[in-house]
């Protein structure tokens, strides 16, 4: 198994989250006799600062040789003035776009160990699992025309063709057959003409899962459900902007947004990135959270590997650490626990991922 990683850890906190990934990677890697390589490469802030570009051609192109894409976050308030096109943030929008993958997921889940954590009570987000569906090359992120009007105005454009829907949509529906068969699309079909197509067609491509069960929701009444009754939630499947604004919400039911991974399918090279932001106010003092980022890892080894079993490993030495009461600073608020840096974090995950990859080996050796 030979897998050539395109390693973009980008501003702020990003950096030291990556780390850890790439330091649950390489237990993967050298437990399993498999050969990752890692290479490093700038984007956003960092790639202004070096080029003056946020996604310098050298970045785009090794990422599209590359097997799969690991990226930390982008952004900084440094940058706040500079023009839309040079922002760091452009540079991400445009490699998502460059990789071509149009569905964003982002698994959601209320570890039962840092129910406490979340700012909701523990029997509502207990039990809370739920796989958000971002389309994420579509909408207002992309639609023309798009600009100013002098100092007097702004516009944006949403726009979504029905062929965008449908390839979504079926992701949506094929990630609920894995899962607990249903959906819950999101819109805004009460105002918006592109909610109104979006409901339709996802409405359409459904009635080839018989088998799932279907459900549309307004985007204002989701954002409530979703922090009043987490758990009745399966698949929720959203345009671009909702899917944005939704999964940070997502974070309150998972106790920290640091948490939170994604994966980018339906490209042609995957990409890897933790949910949160850069978190400027944070950075290089090692209270960031890793997990999101090492989670998201987890993903890279199911989605653009075929490693099911060492996917899991990770996931459930994640589990094992909340579970041992080790805490970053953001989950540190909730009851009890040990109170662990960044990189303390990461290495209590690799000793225990150790631990995992041990066992499934054992057991498949009896
Ligand atoms: C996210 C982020 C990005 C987005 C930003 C950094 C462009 O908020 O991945 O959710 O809006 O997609
Ligand atoms: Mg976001």
């Amino acid at each position: 198994m030979k897998l050539r990683i395109a390693v973009l850890a980008g501003d702020g906190i990003g950096p030291e989250v990556i780390a850890e990934a790439v330091r649950a990677l390489r237990t993967v890697a050298a437990f399993g006799g498999y050969d990752f390589s890692f290479t490093d490469h700038p984007v956003g802030g960092a790639a202004i600062r070096a080029t003056g570009d946020p996604l310098p051609r050298a970045t785009l192109d090794a990422c599209l040789e590359s097997d799969a894409v690991l990226l930390g976050a982008v952004g900084g308030p440094e940058f706040d003035a500079l023009p839309p096109a040079q922002r760091p943030e452009t540079g991400l929008l445009l490699l998502r776009q460059a990789l071509g993958g149009f569905a964003n997921l982002r698994p959601v889940v209320c570890h039962a160990a840092v129910a406490g954590c979340s700012p909701l009570r523990p029997e509502v987000v207990r039990g809370a699992d739920i796989m958000f569906v971002r389309e994420l090359l579509g909408g207002i992120y992309f639609g023309e025309p798009r600009g100013f009007e002098g100092a007097a105005a702004a516009f944006n454009t949403m726009r979504y063709s029905v062929a965008e829907i449908e390839r979504v949509a079926r992701v949506a529906f094929d990630q609920a057959r894995r899962r607990r068969r249903k959906v819950t699309s999101v819109d805004k079909a009460n105002v918006l003409e592109t909610s109104r197509l979006w409901r339709q067609v996802v409405t359409r491509v459904g009635r080839g899962f018989p088998d799932v069960a279907l459900e549309h929701a307004y985007v204002d009444s989701c954002a409530m459900h979703l922090v009043s009754r987490p758990a009745s939630f399966d698949v929720v499947l959203a345009e671009n902007l909702f899917g944005d604004i939704l999964s940070d919400e997502a974070g309150v039911i998972a106790g920290s947004l640091g948490l939170l991974a994604s994966a980018t399918i339906g490209g042609e090279v995957d990409l890897y990135e933790p949910v949160h932001g850069s978190a400027p106010d944070i950075a290089g003092q090692g209270l960031a959270n890793p997990l999101g980022a090492i989670a998201s890892a987890a993903l890279l080894l199911r989605h653009s590997a075929g490693l099911e079993e060492e996917a899991r490993a990770i996931e459930s030495a994640i589990e094992g650490v909340l579970a041992a009461g080790y805490r970053t600073a953001d989950l540190a608020h909730g009851s009890g626990g040990r109170k662990v840096s960044t990189a303390e974090m990461g290495r209590a995950v690799e000793l225990r991922l150790g631990d995992c990859l041990q066992r499934q080996h054992a057991y498949h050796a009896v």
